[in-house]
């Protein structure tokens, strides 16, 4: 079992003016996939904010799911707050989920979500709707084991029988 906490990136959720509803999806969708979840923070679209939570979390849990701040809006900044705190970027996740997502919604394409490792911790950037939590979520969660076992010293072994 990996740990996992969840980050909610939204001014109107910070300011109290929307429920958060992606960050407790995105959860109890990671609990359900077998995740301890040590905790659920919720900061503004402020990057300094964002990078000091994601540098918090990443020191705590092995995988850390950001939701909200991934399209153009000028304060949408969660994927630049990501790039800056990772060390190597993993590319194929949110490959993947935009793949997946433009069966479902062209608007899939401006989810400018990233993926990366910040020392033993995978760092990935969801959308900020639930339902477009839950759609991208559900498109890598099955395969993000793998790769925490490489990144936490598990197996190793890429080839499926
Ligand atoms: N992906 C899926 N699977 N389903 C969706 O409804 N919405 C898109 C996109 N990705 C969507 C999706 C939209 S409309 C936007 S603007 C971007 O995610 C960014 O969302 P965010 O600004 O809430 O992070």
């Amino acid at each position: 079992m990996y740990t996992a906490a969840v980050l909610t990136v939204s001014d109107r959720s910070f300011r109290g003016e929307r429920p958060d509803g992606a960050g407790p999806l995105a959860a109890s969708l990671l609990e359900a996939a077998g995740y301890h979840v040590l905790e659920t923070a919720l900061v503004p679209d402020e990057q300094p904010d964002i990078e000091a939570a994601l540098i918090r979390l990443s020191g705590l849990a092995a995988l850390v799911i950001t939701t909200g701040g991934t399209g153009f809006s000028p304060r949408d900044v969660t994927p630049e707050a990501t790039l800056a705190v990772c060390e190597r970027m993993v590319p194929g996740i949110p490959e993947a989920m935009r793949a997946a997502s433009l069966a479902v919604t062209p608007r899939a394409m401006l989810s400018r979500a990233a993926a990366g490792i910040r020392g033993r911790s995978l760092i990935i950037n969801l959308p900020g709707s639930p339902k477009a939590a839950k759609e991208n979520l559900e498109a890598v969660l099955p395969t993000l084991e793998h790769g925490l076992s490489m990144l936490l010293g598990g197996p190793t072994d890429c080839y499926v029988p």
